[in-house]
Formats: structure tokens, sequence, C-alpha cells
């Protein structure tokens, strides 16, 4: 590793520009065949994140730092030029070139601790998500968060209040295991409407979330002798540690640009996937009718599918595609929540499971918590009864759609060469960039580092694949999304 030399900060301009080798103890020995500029730029950039070389300071004179390196004038130039378009430093026509201000630094000694200790640091852990969540950030741009500001805070209220003047008191006794009866109803008219569902209020269970969901079927699969669940690769983190957390096998079965590759799920073995159709996580890929007409068929020959349907409503270029609920009843458990549509607070979601578990799975409730708060399901009934909840994701979309192309655009102008994936629905796209030997983690601890949130695409794969980030876009304004990628184009930079 090179060493620069500490150099005093003047307070009256840059400090003299140093002379001869001994300034800069890069050594010509050092030079690659290629990338030469790319490496004195690494280089300079990593003694000025550290203080090796301090603001202030005045980098070698160009023919003096080539002739010492034994590289052309322009190598040296071009260097310069990058560490200048980074904001590290910046040409001043007597004074040279100059080192200026730490921001927009890659690692000040603050963050580059930061991302030693950053939740990025080893392999994510079920704990991996509070600590990210507790992360300090200006930005988040972490996937899976809905824009909580657009929380109809009124309507709800108005609801509440109609709820509560209606209700006798014999409603605020335990109720149902199953779930209030009227939102069961609300939530059979809601699936039909938007996801092409056809279920009556007894076969739904309304349950805290999806989350609740998978917790409800751990011991109903193990009973009926399930002891692996494939999931989707890439597919989602939390839902495959939730699986583990149960016992269960996660056996990883590819995803391609028609959804999960079913040749690779019969040949894992495992009895039972766990899918999300309609938005795949976080891959964006919406399953093909070919690959649901083969996973028909896998369900067909004994296959379990547990259809997570996230946030399949938000769908952007057409209609949604239908759940594959509507398709199959018997060999399939449907979950889905308005944790994506409302708020993940609420924890209210629901399960359409097979007939034969509905049992099991009402009774794995009745245990758990005697059935959920009922206040809060009455509340929802209402507004989905009302129109209010239809109301509110059209404006959802449309506030997600100029969201989604803003970020798009961000990435092209300041991403050269990543790909994004995914854009058709949803509420995050992912990234591939263009610099395959940058660890996604370490460009996610970088941004985090210098302000935003992410995830890195390596958290939610099981094998190894291309880095990339997943990056949620429905909860901040334009401008804080460009802003955002800005941090995280300069992130990369500063790791190439
Ligand atoms: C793919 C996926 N499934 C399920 C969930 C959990 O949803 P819920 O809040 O309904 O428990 C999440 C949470 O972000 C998710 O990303």
């Amino acid at each position: 590793m090179s060493a620069v030399t500490d150099r005093d900060e003047t307070a009256h301009g840059p400090a003299a520009a140093p002379h001869g080798s001994d300034f800069l103890q890069l050594r010509a020995d050092d030079v690659p065949a290629d990338g030469k500029a790319d490496w004195l730029a690494r280089r300079l950039r990593q003694a000025i994140t550290d203080r090796r070389l301090t603001v202030g300071s005045r980098l070698p004179a160009t023919r003096l730092l080539a002739g010492e390196l034994r590289v052309s004038r322009g190598v040296v130039t071009e260097a310069y030029r990058r560490l200048a378009e980074d904001g590290h430093v910046e040409g001043r026509r007597r004074g040279g070139t100059v080192v200026v201000g730490a921001p927009p630094h890659p690692l000040p000694p603050r963050a580059r601790h930061a991302a030693v200790g950053s939740p990025f640091a080893q392999a994510p852990d079920p704990r991996v998500f509070d600590a990210l969540r507790a992360a300090d950030a200006r930005i988040d741009l972490t996937p899976g968060r809905p824009d909580l500001s657009a929380f109809p805070r009124t309507a709800w209220l108005r609801a509440e209040r109609a709820v509560l003047a209606e209700l006798s008191s014999a409603d605020l006794g335990y109720g149902d295991p199953r779930g209030a009866p009227r939102l069961r109803r609300a939530v059979a008219d809601w699936l039909a409407r938007s996801r092409g569902i056809a279920v009556e209020p007894d076969g739904i269970l309304i349950v805290a979330g999806i989350a609740q969901a998978l917790a409800l079927l751990h011991p109903v699969l193990r009973a009926d002798g399930v002891t692996a669940v494939a999931v989707e690769e890439p597919g989602s983190l939390g839902t495959r540690q939730h699986l583990a957390s149960g016992g269960l096998a996660t056996p990883p079965v590819p995803v391609d640009a028609h959804g999960p590759d079913v040749g690779a799920l019969r040949d894992s073995g495992a009895p039972a996937v766990l899918l999300t159709p309609a938005h795949q996580f976080p891959t964006g890929v919406v399953t093909s009718g070919e690959r649901r007409r083969e996973l028909l068929r896998w369900a067909a020959d004994g296959g379990l599918i547990l259809e997570d349907d996230y946030d399949a409503e938000h769908r952007y270029d057409r209609p949604p595609v239908p759940a594959l609920r509507s398709l199959l009843t018997d060999r399939l458990c449907y979950m889905g929540s308005v944790s994506k549509l409302l708020a993940p607070a609420l924890r209210i979601g629901w399960m359409i499971p097979p007939h034969r578990h509905l049992r099991a799975l009402t009774d794995a409730k009745r245990f758990t918590d005697l059935g959920s708060a009922v206040l809060p399901q009455l509340v929802l009934a209402r507004l989905m009864e009302s129109g209010h909840l239809e109301r509110h994701l059209r404006l959802l979309r449309a506030r997600h759609i100029r969201r989604r192309d803003a970020m798009i655009a961000a990435v092209t102008a300041h991403l050269p060469g990543a790909t994004v994936h995914g854009a058709a629905a949803g509420l995050h796209l992912t990234v591939t960039y263009d610099a395959p030997d940058v660890p996604d983690t370490e460009l996610a601890a970088t941004a985090l580092s210098l302000g935003v949130k992410c995830h890195p695409l390596s958290w939610h794969r099981q094998l190894p694949g291309r880095p990339g980030l997943v990056l949620g876009y429905a909860a901040d304004p334009p401008d804080t999304l460009t802003e955002g990628v800005i941090v995280l184009a300069r992130a990369l930079r500063s790791l190439t």
C-alpha cells in the first residue's frame, strides 16, 4: 500500500507543492499494466479519505509524478480529473491541484468506522433488519416501505369514529379467532375485485400480516411431513429467515425473466414452495402464463404453493395479473396484507389456506392470540366497503409512477452501465451495476456511511450472483430519490 505523507493545512492557502519522490511514496513497480489512471485515482482517493493527504494540500505537478511513476502525463492528468469529478480536488490555475474539503468524500474516518461495524459487515442474521432500521441515514431507500406520509389519517379517524358509534358492547368481547366476520366479507369482496379470487368469507383467516401467516404455517406444514419449503433465488431474505426460524429448510429455485424455474423446483424435491408470482421479490419479474401453467402441473403432482402476494396491487403498466389462487384452490395457500397498501404498523393481513389446513390454522391462530385486534379490523372493513381503499390505491399508483420514473432517470443519468429490473410493478427497483468486482455489501456500507440506506442484492441470494442494490422508491419524493442515487453513484465511484 502506498503512503502519502501528512501535510499541514495552512491558513493562507494550499500547502506548498511537494518536491521529489519522497512526497508520494507510490512505487513505479506497483503501477499495473492496464487501468493506470484508475489505479492512481484509487490510491490518491484512499489517501484523501484516510486523511493522509489533508484538505488544502497540493497534489504534485503532473509532470513530476508522471516521471516518478514512469507513466505518461496523460495518466496522471486523467487520475486528477477523476478526483476533481468526485469533488476530492480542485484545479487552481497557479495553485496547482488542491485537495478540497472532506465532503463529498467517499469515506471520512467516522464513516469508514461505520462501514466496519455496519449491518453489512457480516452475513445477515435475523437482527440485521433491526440494525439497519436503527442506523442513522438522511435518505432511506430500503425496499418494502410504502409512502407512510400518505396514510389516510382523516379517513381512518372518520371510519374509526363511525365504527365506535355503532359498536355494541358485546362486540368488544373476544371475537372469532378467524377474524371479524365483517372484515372477512370485505376482504373476500376486495380480493374478488382486485385479485380475481373467488372465496367465501369462511375460507379466510385474518392474521397479523404475512409474517404471522408463515408463523402459523410452520407447525402445520411440519405436522404434514413438510421439512423443506423451496424459495425463489434471488428471493426475500426476510421470508427465508422466517421459514428457517420455523425449522424448515429453504432450497433455492432460480428465477429467470419468466418466473421460477419449475424444472429446478421439481429437482429440489421440496414438497412446498414460497412464491411471489405477481411481482417477484426482489427481481420484479411477473410470472409468465407458461410458468403459471407449469406451476399448476407441479402442484397437481402433489406440490404445495405458498403464494406471497405482498405488493400485488401496485402494478403500473396494466391491471395486476390475477393471483395464482384464482386458478388453484386446493394445493395453494394464499397470503396478503395491507402492509404495502396502508402501513406495516397496522399488522393486518389475511390467508386463504387449502381447505384441509383451515381447521389446523384456525387452531394455531386461536392458540397464538385468540384472534387479531377487532377494532382496527372493523375500521379497515369500513374503508374497504366505502371504496376509500380503492381510491387510496389509485392515488398511490399515480404517485409511485412519478417516483419510479424519477429513480430510473437518476439511475440512467448517474449510474451509467447499470441495469434496472422490475419496473412494471411494486415499490422498489433492483439495480445491477457495471462493476462486478465491487461487492454490493461494501457498496451498501459505503452508501450508508454517506447517509443513504438500501439493501444489497446479495442479502436476498443463497447462491452466488451478480451484485446489485434493491432500492425502494415509494416512500420519498422524486428529488430525494435523485439525491439518493447520486450518493450511490458517488459511493460506487469511490470503490472502483
Ligand atoms: C416479500 C415479502 N413478503 C412478506 C413480507 C411481510 O409482510 P407483512 O407485513 O404482511 O408481514 C415482506 C415484508 O416486507 C416481504 O418483503
